[in-house]
């Protein structure tokens, strides 16, 4: 501010002359008219009505006019400040007016755009199934047991009681894992089935053991209609004193039940399998024909291609070897064991003609199945 002028200078407050008044006015007044957005109108606030602002300075610049010039040219800055003022307070409303236009139409939702375009999700019937047979003998007092789907060929095989170069080890179509070092053998393979998990059992659980086992399996199969070089097996296994081959129909009749109903009688007929003694294949009645081997007109049964049987899993009393490499007395205990293909069982139940079909992850697929099996 500059010092009280009792003689009126017009020099040195040139800032309060009419027309310098005049045109700190006008071009506040431009600049207000022209911000564009909030943003820029807050900035043109500062510049033009702040407190360095050209109109501020001069209105600081009254005190320094002789007493009877002030009236007037406060009269004047006065008007001129209110002019900015109301610019300013009407241009922000019409700014904050656009914003909310345009806010509504951006943020809008189209409440007319189809809703039931993105497909509902399915679970896939080979989860649902092998949950729902892991359920019934989980019912029945079993554990669920899990084990990894890169094995040591040690559980894969070894200590199922395959010798090494057993022809028997040919007939899993292994797939072997390479080593670091680029060795085809690395003692690591994919598990070609689910019975190493009844070795993980044995030599972690505690005696009597009852444990069930889905997961994924691995064999160097081509992909065809009724092979896939991925799929998933569900395995039981029980060790405890006194467990016969009755115990083990009586588990097989139970799983059959579970999956296909009540009143399939099955059949056990001789099979090898290293890790069992003795071992059998597994067959149950035709659920379509129920063993009847032809349709009520007479024409052939083309579910089990008129066998009345249809073979469903591989099964036997624990290898007392087996039991022996896990440390186990097999003088005091045994056991029952039987494994079988969770994608072969849907297929059998929903007649599924192509494994591929359980494969492709097609949602029309699953979805008819339902949600949850
Ligand atoms: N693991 C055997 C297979 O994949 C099936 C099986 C399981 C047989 C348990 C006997 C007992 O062929």
């Amino acid at each position: 501010m500059s010092a009280p002028n009792n003689t009126y200078d017009p020099v040195e407050v040139a800032a309060l002359a009419p027309d310098a008044v005049q045109r700190i006015q006008a071009d506040a007044l431009a600049a207000i008219a022209a911000a564009a957005d909030l943003d820029q109108l807050k900035a043109v606030r500062i510049a033009h009505a702040g407190d360095r602002a050209p109109i501020t300075l001069a209105n600081a610049e009254i005190g320094a006019l002789p007493p009877a010039a002030r009236a007037e040219a406060g009269k004047r800055v006065g008007a001129a400040r209110g002019a900015i003022r109301q610019a300013l307070a009407s241009r922000q409303a019409e700014l904050e007016e656009e914003r909310d236009r345009r806010v509504l139409v951006d943020e809008a939702v189209d409440v007319t755009l189809p809703w039931d375009r993105t497909a509902a999700g399915a679970r896939h019937p080979v989860t649902t199934v092998g949950e729902h047979l892991a359920d019934v003998f989980v019912d029945m007092g079993y554990e669920v047991a899990e084990g990894p789907e890169v094995e040591a060929e040690w559980y894969n095989f070894d200590a199922l009681n395959f010798p090494p170069d057993h022809p028997a080890r040919d007939q899993y179509d292994t797939i072997f894992v390479a080593g670091p070092d680029g060795a085809e053998r690395s003692g690591v393979v994919l598990r070609t089935h689910t019975s190493p998990v009844q070795i993980r059992a044995l030599l972690t659980r505690p005696l009597p053991l009852y444990v069930v086992s889905p997961g994924k399996c691995y064999r160097t199969d081509t992909l065809d209609a009724t092979h896939s070089p991925v799929f998933n097996q569900i395995e039981c296994l029980a060790v405890d004193e006194g467990l016969t081959m009755a115990d083990l129909r009586g588990a097989i009749d139970a799983f059959v039940t579970a999956m296909f109903g009540a009143g399939l009688q099955t059949r056990l007929r001789p099979d090898y399998f290293p890790f069992t003694e003795p071992s059998a294949d597994v067959s149950m009645q035709c659920h379509v024909c129920r063993g009847a081997s032809t349709r009520p007109g007479g024409q052939p049964c083309r579910v089990c291609r008129s066998q009345g049987w249809i073979e469903i899993a591989g099964c036997g009393m624990v290898n007392p070897r087996v039991l022996v490499a896990c440390g186990i007395d097999p003088e005091r205990y045994s056991g029952f064991a039987f494994g079988l293909g969770i994608e072969r069982s849907v297929m059998i139940r929903h007649g599924v003609a192509d494994i591929r079909d359980t494969l492709e992850g097609d949602l029309r697929f699953s979805r008819a199945f339902g949600m949850e099996a």
